[in-house]
Parts: C-alpha cells; structure tokens; sequence
C-alpha cells in the first residue's frame, strides 16, 4: 500500500512573509488529513524560515535542487549536507525546467541523486516528454532514457528511498493536464520499467507522482488512477486553499 504524496514545488515564487503564512496556513491544516504525506519545496533561501513554520506539523520540508559535491569551493551552489542540517527529507531533482532551460543532463541528475542520497535526503527524480516527442511517439522510449540515466544506476538500497514524478513538458505551467488516462497510461509503463530494472517488490512501493497542471478541479480524477500515488504540484501550491484542495484529493483515508 503506497501512501500517496502531495508535493508543492514552490519554485522560484513568494519572498518570506508570503512563505512563512503559506507555510504556517498548511501546517495548520494538514493535521485533518491522515492518509496523505504532505511536502513543500520553497526556494533554499526560505526553507530556515519554512521550516520553523511547519514545526510540530508533519508537513515534510524539501529542496529544489542540490549540488552533488560536500561542502567546499563551490561558489553559488548547495550542498547535500546543508539541506540536511535545515530540515530538509526531499529534494526534487531533474525537473524539466532545470533540464530544459538551465541545461542539466541525466547524469547531472544521476550524480546529485547518488549524493543527495548519501547525505540521507530522499530524491523526488522528475522524467517527461516535450510535446514534439509526444507527437513523434517516442514518450516511452524518452522516459525510459531518462530513467536509464538519471536513476536506474542506484543500488536497490538506494531507490528504495527514491520518488518518481511523470511530468509532460507540455503539461507543466500551461494549464493543459496529461489526462488521467495519459497519466496511467506513463505510470504503468514506468512501473514495469522499475520491476524490469530492479524488481517487483519496489515496483509495487515505488511512488509515482503526476506532475503538471495538477489543480483543485482535476486532482481527483488525475490521482484516482492505480498508478497514480500523488501530485507534484506548481502554481496550484502557491494557494493554500487548492493545494488543501489537492491534498484532499488524494487523502487516502
Ligand atoms: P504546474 O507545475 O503545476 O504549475 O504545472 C508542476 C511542476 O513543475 O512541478
């Protein structure tokens, strides 16, 4: 039984006082939902401050990026072990927009993977086709590259702590959702990859989340599908009573 995961990527959005209320508003609400994990990933510069708001919640605090070496001479970068030491579990890694416009690779992804994991964080690793490989109907060999290079060279230990988010590039920030059977659809052939690659156990454990588009008004049907174990969620994050909505949605319980 997998507890779905409601994640609000924050991304480069809200300054403190914005932070810190949506944050506080949530960890206020989150004590009515009992079968859902809730997770926010505010930008490294309010996660200190997002974090003392969450304090005594079981809202989970997490990164949108990390650097895959220990601290040192690294100007402008953030170590594994930093994340740690202000409350971080998550970090989301590979999102399409860091790939697509800051130029990471699979292997970028692959080595701040291994590190994250090392330092004890759990990776949210983000796979999707742009909307000209959808078309071409190359989405599952995209994915499956993707996974090839930026995951499927963990240890079994190690995947163990990773999530798995199936983000369309032509879903994400546009307004136009995958449809829930677009979703399932991607979900369950990722699953079988997982059980190809590593085996059928973690398959089954293995969270994969759907990312892109994801709003109060589409949650229920998008996660309501077998493959679908919770949102990564963008701009719908960013107001507390959709997000709420989302969580909602997914309240397994
Ligand atoms: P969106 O973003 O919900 O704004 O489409 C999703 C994401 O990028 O994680």
């Amino acid at each position: 039984m997998r507890t779905p995961l409601v994640a609000g990527n924050w991304k480069m959005n809200l300054q403190r006082t914005a932070a810190q209320d949506l944050a506080a508003g949530l960890a206020e609400q989150s004590g009515s939902f009992h079968g859902v994990e809730i997770a926010v990933f505010p930008p490294f510069v309010y996660l200190d401050v997002v974090h003392t708001a969450l304090s005594g919640s079981s809202v989970r605090l997490g990164a949108q990026n990390v650097y895959w070496e220990s601290p040192g001479a690294f100007t402008g970068e953030i170590a594994p072990e930093m994340l740690v030491d202000v409350g971080c579990r998550y970090v989301i890694l590979g999102h399409s927009e860091r790939r697509h416009i800051l130029g990471e690779t699979d292997a970028d992804v692959f080595a701040k993977a291994k590190a994250a994991l090392t330092a004890g964080l759990a990776p949210v690793i983000c796979l999707g086709e742009t909307l000209e490989q959808r078309e071409s109907g190359q989405t599952q060999s995209v994915i499956e590259t993707q996974f090839d290079g930026s995951i499927a060279e963990l240890s079994a230990d190690q995947f163990h702590q990773v999530t798995v988010a199936y983000e369309p590039v032509w879903a994400i920030g546009t307004g136009k959702n995958a449809s829930p059977d677009q979703a399932e659809e991607v979900h369950a052939d990722l699953r079988k990859l997982i059980a190809n690659r590593y085996n059928a156990e973690l398959a089954e454990s293995t969270r994969i989340l759907y990312g892109g588009s994801v709003k109060p008004g589409n949650a229920g049907d998008l996660l309501g599908q077998a493959n679908v174990d919770g949102a990564l969620v963008g701009g719908a994050s960013l107001k507390l009573a959709d997000f709420v909505a989302i969580i909602q949605a997914a309240d397994s319980d």
